[in-house]
């Protein structure tokens, strides 16, 4: 019988039953039959000091970044709403279990790793009358920002394995809440699927560069003081953060008339495996000062490596980037480009050194425009019996 179910079913469902096993709608499959482990089931842990989704490692495979903002009889009182309502919902959806009258109750079955970020953008400390907290960012001369994605008052990051798993959190997340807020932007994101490499590979962005190579690593006490603020000026934002999510369009139809060693030239590192074009492996440290023997760099001192590279140990930042890849307009061929996101404990003495020199000059700004532009404190963790932000609200 079981056997005539599953010829029926095909692989795939077994597949699923094995997900769903507390389910039991199908059954487990026998392991024998099984191809590939299930990973659905995994969890992240929604609670403590810090929210998930920053230092949890390796990224997940998907993301869609949520920019929403508040409609003008939010204040306090209906941002706290808001934030009981997201606790609430993250709680149990990370956990694999359906939100509060959750209409595709199945969907929440399968995990995947998710994790939910919650961000508070300018307009928060407006509308509780402390716009001092979170200034935009000064405009740079590269940018071409549409407003479709720049600012916005709330931000959600909602990361998983599963795109099923992303549409569904981000699908209750919002409609919680849609007496209080409108949609700004959704902004979706990829890297490579779970399991088509070997665990620790550092992900490649669509220009076909490894990204993410000199990146301070999480749960080290390093990207901790990075990272993570430590509530000195003030106390509610103790083991919390800032995000900055700049959209930047990566020209691939002119990005393809550039050679291989030009290519090379304009990040200084190699393609095939990420080695600083002073070194052999991708863990080398780059020599900014070799010199070949026409006393040339080695590294261009216009690479995108020795533009954005810090000038001092405090000056680093935290990036977890993903790709897109969106439908092109009419006429155009690709629409591609990188979500850069980058967390730091203070934007104006980490990340904008960095994005001012490479404002200035950078090789690769010939193919990659910034389209979006966005930042959010990123408030601490919560607890059971506690909300997003409480410290700030409360
Ligand atoms: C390094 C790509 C935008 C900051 C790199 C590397 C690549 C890369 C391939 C070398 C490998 C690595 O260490 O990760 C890109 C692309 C971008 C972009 C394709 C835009 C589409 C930015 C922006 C910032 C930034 C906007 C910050 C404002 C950095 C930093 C490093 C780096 C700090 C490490 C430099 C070092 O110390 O070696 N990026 N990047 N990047 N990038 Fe970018």
């Amino acid at each position: 019988r079981t056997m005539t179910r599953r010829r029926l079913l095909g692989s795939s469902a077994a597949a699923v039953g094995a997900v769903g096993a507390g389910a039991g709608i199908y059954g487990v499959a026998d392991s024998a039959e099984r191809t590939e482990a299930v990973t659905g089931t995994e969890t992240v842990a929604w609670d403590g000091p810090r929210q998930a989704g920053i230092a949890t490692a390796p990224p997940q495979a998907h993301a869609i970044f949520v920019g929403l903002d508040l409609l003008p009889k939010v204040g306090a009182a209906e941002l706290t709403g808001i934030m009981k309502v997201w606790t609430a919902d993250i709680a149990r959806l990370t956990q694999g279990r359906p939100a509060l009258a959750d209409t595709e109750p199945e969907l929440a079955a399968a995990p995947a790793r998710l994790t939910v970020t919650v961000g508070y953008g300018p307009g928060v400390f407006v509308a509780l009358d402390r716009p001092e907290v979170a200034p935009p960012l000064p405009a740079f001369a590269i940018d071409r920002l549409d407003p479709a994605y720049t600012g916005a008052d709330l931000a959600l990051q909602v990361c998983a394995d599963d795109p099923v798993t992303v549409a569904h959190a981000v699908r209750v997340l919002v409609k919680n809440v849609r007496s209080l807020v409108t949609v700004r932007w959704m902004q979706r994101g990829f890297r490579r699927a779970r399991g088509a490499e070997t665990p620790g590979t550092t992900m490649r962005n669509l220009m076909g560069q490894v990204d993410g190579t000199t990146n301070p690593e999480a749960g080290t006490a390093d990207f901790d003081s990075l990272v993570w603020d430590d509530g000195t000026d003030r106390p509610w934002m103790r083991e919390g953060t800032t995000m900055v999510l700049r959209r930047i369009r990566i020209e691939l139809d002119t990005w393809d008339e550039l050679d291989r060693p030009g290519r090379e030239l304009s990040v200084g590192r190699t393609l095939s495996t990420g080695a600083p074009l002073t070194g052999a492996y991708e863990s080398d440290e780059p020599d900014f000062s070799a010199t070949d023997r026409n006393g040339i760099p080695v590294i261009p001192p216009s690479a995108h490596i020795a533009r954005a590279r810090h000038t001092h140990a405090g000056e680093r930042i935290f990036r977890r980037v993903y790709n897109y890849d969106d439908p092109p307009a009419p006429g155009q061929v690709s629409n591609s480009g990188l979500l850069f996101v980058s967390f730091q404990r203070d934007i104006t003495t980490q990340f904008l050194p960095i994005q001012r020199r490479l404002d200035e000059f950078d090789a690769l700004n010939e193919w990659t425009t910034p389209v979006g532009s966005a930042v959010f404190v990123i408030p601490p963790g919560v607890g059971s019996g506690s909300y997003i932000g409480e410290g700030l609200f409360g």
